[in-house]
């Protein structure tokens, strides 16, 4: 698994401390429960994903699972508004964060912000398909996850991600070609930044919510998918 996202085949890369582009330090929103911090190394499977939400207080929300997750986070943003979960508008690019082994992605607002899809990789260019919906209430299990099936032989994922095929040794799970955002749909992080110092509390409490527990938790680095990887138009 050489290159994979190949967190580090960063060209023109940005790294940008907690507060980067603020005019003052500032603490995380306060709606974001303390215990959402714990112990333990980054998730670097579907089944740690699992592990984690399960260890967080419920009901877990999609920024208390953010803000759980160990810095530094290597986060990749895209514009593109053909996903599972789309951006909307410049204000909400779709964030991916990417683990050893793992590719998590949320959006800040829209029909996607209540899920966290999931890719775990198996290969350079396929990963493994998940998704889980947010708030969670409910301990959850190993197969929850994959419960993303439209019908029969293919997923919801596999009308845009190609050449599904079963997951080996894991029943009801799906492999599937990895995509990465076309190059003119990278966001610079320091967007993201802005977005969150000008985010309105009380027009928009749960987007700001969701930028406050990706930025206001340690360091972020902006980074790349691998270049092998296709995008939706190729
Ligand atoms: C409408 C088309 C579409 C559907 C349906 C779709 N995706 Fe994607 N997905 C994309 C595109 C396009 C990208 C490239 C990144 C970007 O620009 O959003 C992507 C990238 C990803 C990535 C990043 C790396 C990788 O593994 O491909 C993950 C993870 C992912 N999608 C998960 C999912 C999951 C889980 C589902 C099903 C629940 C799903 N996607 C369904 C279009 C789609």
């Amino acid at each position: 698994m050489m290159a994979r996202a190949t967190l580090l085949s960063v060209s023109g890369a940005v790294v940008c401390a907690i507060g980067c582009g603020a005019a003052e330090p500032r603490g995380h929103d306060d709606r974001i429960p303390r215990e959402c911090v714990i112990e333990g190394r980054s998730p670097e499977s579907i089944a740690d994903v699992v592990e984690r939400v399960n260890a967080l207080p419920r009901p877990v929300s999609v920024a208390c699972f953010v803000a759980s997750l160990p810095r530094p986070l290597a986060v990749v943003a895209s514009s593109s508004e053909f996903s599972a979960q789309p951006a909307v508008g410049a204000g909400n690019p779709r964030l991916f964060i990417l683990s050893e082994g793992l590719a998590m992605s949320i959006v800040p607002a829209g029909e996607g912000s209540h899920l966290l899809e999931l890719g775990e990789w198996v290969s350079d260019t396929r990963t493994i398909k998940a998704e889980l919906r947010f708030p969670v209430e409910a301990a959850i299990s190993h197969d929850t996850p994959y419960e993303v099936l439209l019908d029969g032989g293919i997923t919801t994922c596999g009308l845009c991600h190609r050449n599904e095929t079963p997951a080996p040794d894991r029943p009801g799970a799906y492999v599937s070609e990895a995509m990465r955002p076309a190059s003119n749909h990278y966001v610079p992080l320091a967007d993201l930044h802005d977005e969150l110092d000008a985010c309105d509390r009380s027009a928009e409490p749960a987007r700001c919510e969701l930028l406050s527990a990706l930025l206001d938790f340690g360091l972020v680095e902006e980074v790349a998918f691998s270049d092998e990887l296709a995008t939706f138009f190729n």
